[in-house]
């Protein structure tokens, strides 16, 4: 016991330790932190509709119907109808074969890389891919190359270098679609012609695209003009469709093969039926006409946003969606305004190592479709304020 607190206390001394915010309401666009009403900025309910009656309505009827829990793993006590309605729609909608849902996006990646590569195999792995992606290539237990974060030429300098000693066994680049903490997207033509070239397959980690990016919300895939040329997309249900959950939609021999091999899909109860419900109705809103105007008014919403930060000269990183961050380098800094910011109104998580490099502390700002001009031009002046006093 000694030994952790005194590793509490550690970071502490450092502005490095995590506590948890107890909040009051919905992932809406304000919520009730100790007695103080707050606009939530830093939510990845991106589209606003984690509370949409239409979502609540689903999972409130598969309840009644279903129940609430789901009794066991999917291959133990059967696999329950909401599941493979998802699973069928969610193919559809990233026209695959097949799709399969994990508990959650770290589920997903863990048991994607464990479950599909073995020590035989070879990963290229961006340097900013999420601790889940990173966590799934330890446990695959295949080599695993970092490249420079988007950096295509030293990639491809890396297939190259490879290639010469090539042995047996698949070749994964694996990158999320939108860096969950930079907000920049990875170049996923250049990737595919990568892949193509190098006979490498490639994993997108849509965690941020999906419903959000592309002219019909099919994601970061979409909006760059690829969506048949990745071979594996995984994506969240708990970001921008508002609900819990993951997936990767592939060919059916991929999925056939993560039922059998990946211990996070094997060995782990699977979401409660309201779950996969819900996030029907989430990708029918995505695909409906109000799905469309949700998109678009959060790419006017993060137009406003940035536009606004910029003029207040902020740096935003390589930031080209609706996660905006704000660089703050030092954790205890990044911290105070933070607190400062609660003060004024404002949620905006600090976020530290080991989430970020060391020195590249940021306030990580997320733009929702619900966010009106108002509260993001409000918000804006409110940490270009704070961000100047804190250096001044
Ligand atoms: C890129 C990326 N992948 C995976 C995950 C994990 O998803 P989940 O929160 O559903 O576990 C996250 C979560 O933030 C993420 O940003």
């Amino acid at each position: 016991m000694q030994r952790w607190q005194d590793q509490l206390d550690a970071l502490d001394q450092r502005g490095m330790r995590r506590q948890l915010r107890r909040i009051d309401g919905s992932q809406g666009t304000h919520v009730t932190y100790d007695g103080r009403d707050l606009l939530l900025l830093c939510s990845n309910n991106y589209l606003g509709i984690a509370d949409h009656p239409a979502l609540v309505e689903a999972a409130v009827v598969a309840t009644r119907t279903y129940g609430v829990g789901s009794g066991a793993s999917r291959l133990v006590s059967g696999s329950m109808a909401p599941h493979h309605v998802l699973e069928e729609r969610l193919a559809a909608f990233k026209g695959t074969e097949a799709a399969l849902l994990f508990n959650s996006g770290y589920a997903a990646n863990t048991g994607i890389l464990q479950g599909l590569l073995g020590p035989e195999d070879l990963i290229f792995s961006d340097a900013l891919n999420h601790a889940s992606i990173i966590d799934g290539c330890r446990l695959s237990g295949a080599k695993t190359l970092v490249y420079p974060h988007g950096d295509m030429e030293v990639l491809r300098e890396m297939l190259a270098r490879e290639q010469v000693r090539r042995k047996p066994g698949h070749w994964l680049i694996v990158t999320d679609g939108v860096f969950s903490m930079d907000g920049d997207m990875a170049p996923l033509d250049a990737l595919c012609a990568i892949k193509e070239e190098y006979d490498a397959l490639l994993m997108v980690d849509d965690a941020h695209g999906t419903g959000v990016l592309g002219p019909t919300g099919r994601g970061s895939a979409e909006q760059s003009g690829c969506m048949a040329r990745v071979d594996l997309h995984m994506g969240t249900l708990g970001k921008g469709l508002g609900c819990a959950g993951a997936y990767l939609a592939a060919p059916r021999v991929v999925i056939e093969t993560l039922v059998n091999f990946s211990r996070s899909f094997i060995f782990s109860t699977s979401l409660p039926p309201a779950v996969p419900a819900a996030a029907l109705a989430a990708i029918e809103l995505v695909d409906s006409a109000e799905g469309a105007v949700l998109r678009h008014q959060l790419v006017e919403n993060r137009t406003l946003f940035t536009a606004a930060l910029a003029s207040g000269g902020l740096d935003m990183l390589g930031s080209c969606t609706q996660i905006v961050p704000i660089l703050t380098h030092e954790p205890v800094p990044t911290m105070r305004m933070t607190e400062r910011l609660l003060e004024r109104g404002l949620f905006l998580q600090g976020i530290r190592p080991p989430t970020v490099p060391e020195g590249f502390c940021r306030l990580r700002a997320t733009v929702m479709a619900s966010h009106s001009p108002e509260e993001l031009r409000r918000a804006a002046a409110e940490i270009v304020s704070v961000f100047q006093e804190e250096n001044r």
